[in-house]
């Protein structure tokens, strides 16, 4: 089993690690590290690593007046997926979010992202939306967990 370690990015040192993780995965919604400083105030962030080397990231959102689910996003690098990674961080943003109430859990994956939508659905999520941002020409499918009282 390798060194797996899980930090909350409280220096900007962690949280650069988390912004490298975001943006290789997702190259076309790149966010500054003054957004995540922002974000860290409103979201559970978390990353993962393998001994020192940051490996994955996590996004726990709290429901609002938008979005009545707790939104969870599990990220791992390509070259260490396929190994448990993705499931074991889940897993921490599933206990996360269980202690911030919400109608449900749900998360968000790329239309085109297809290992992001195989690890969403052998989870146990399943689709409620597919939807166009502004100007995007890829959609968004928001799938839910069933059977926890979920709001699509
Ligand atoms: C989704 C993601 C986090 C999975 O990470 P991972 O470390 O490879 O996931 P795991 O190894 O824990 O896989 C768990 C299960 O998901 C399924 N799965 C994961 N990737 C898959 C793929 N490419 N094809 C088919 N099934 C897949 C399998 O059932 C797998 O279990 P198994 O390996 O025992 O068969 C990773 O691919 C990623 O970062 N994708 C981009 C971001 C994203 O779309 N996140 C999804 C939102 S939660």
């Amino acid at each position: 089993m390798p060194n797996l370690r899980f930090i909350s990015p409280q220096d900007d040192a962690t949280l650069a690690d988390w912004q490298h993780v975001h943006n290789t995965i997702i190259p076309t919604d790149p966010l500054s590290l003054d957004v995540l400083r922002e974000r860290r105030r409103r979201y559970r962030l978390e990353v993962a690593y393998v001994d020192d080397v940051a490996v994955g990231c996590s996004t726990v959102r709290p429901p609002d007046d938008e979005t009545p689910n707790v939104t969870v996003i599990a990220r791992i690098l390509p070259p260490h997926r396929r190994q448990g990674l993705g499931r074991l961080l889940y897993a921490r943003c599933l206990d996360v979010a269980a202690t911030l109430g919400g109608a449900g859990i749900e998360t968000v994956v790329l239309a085109s992202n297809t290992e992001g939508l195989a690890f969403a659905r052998a989870l146990g999520f399943e689709e409620v939306e597919t939807y166009l941002l502004d100007g995007a020409t890829i959609p968004y499918v928001a799938l839910a967990l069933p059977g926890r009282g979920c709001a699509a």
